[in-house]
């Protein structure tokens, strides 16, 4: 079975850390996703410490599994290098998949946590971790290992699929 369908949110981990070469490796992975133009806009900030993990865990009520995640890669979408604005969004999508999977790969689990386009998250983000005004605060991914198995469900559905004409 390929990643793509092994792969699930996971949002409570063990207290083993991530090492570093691991953060990378997932890094790596989002800076190899396509994007408009081939424009690259996203930035990250790594997040280890205790009291900011907590921080970030209540900047909205669906945040809390960052409290216990051993790291969090915050991404940022860097207008300044997006070629066309509104691709942004499609461009760090592709990335956030690709850090997703490769966590999946490393035996890692991960969750997205929604920040954009939800203007009082973006901006309790913002200002916590100095973002400048020209990245837009899109997600926070927790990482950590999992410390429960679980099981995907399928979700192939033929009613969603139109052949030659919707
Ligand atoms: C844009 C986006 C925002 C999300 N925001 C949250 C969130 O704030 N908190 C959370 O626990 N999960 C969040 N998720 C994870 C979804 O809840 C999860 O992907 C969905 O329930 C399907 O489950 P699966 O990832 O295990 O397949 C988000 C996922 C996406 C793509």
């Amino acid at each position: 079975m390929s990643l793509i369908f092994k792969r699930r949110s996971v949002r409570k981990f063990t207290d083993e850390e991530v090492s570093d070469d691991l953060i990378e490796s997932l890094l790596k992975a989002g800076m190899q996703a396509p994007s408009s133009c081939n424009s690259q806009p996203w930035e990250f900030v790594v997040v280890s410490k205790s009291e900011d993990k907590q921080a970030i865990s209540e900047m909205h009520r669906f945040a809390k599994p960052a409290a216990e995640a051993s790291k969090l890669i915050v991404t940022l979408g860097n207008l300044n290098e997006a070629k066309v604005i509104g691709m942004i969004e499609q461009d760090l999508g592709a990335c956030n998949e690709n850090i997703l999977l490769q966590a999946t790969h490393e035996g890692l689990g991960s969750v997205w946590l929604g920040f954009h386009p939800i203007e009082d998250r973006t901006l309790r983000l913002k200002e916590y971790l100095d973002i400048p005004d020209y990245c837009i605060p899109f997600s926070v991914i927790c990482v950590g290992y999992p410390a429960h198995d679980g099981e995907v469900k399928l979700r192939y559905d033929e009613s969603k699929v139109h052949f030659d004409k919707y």
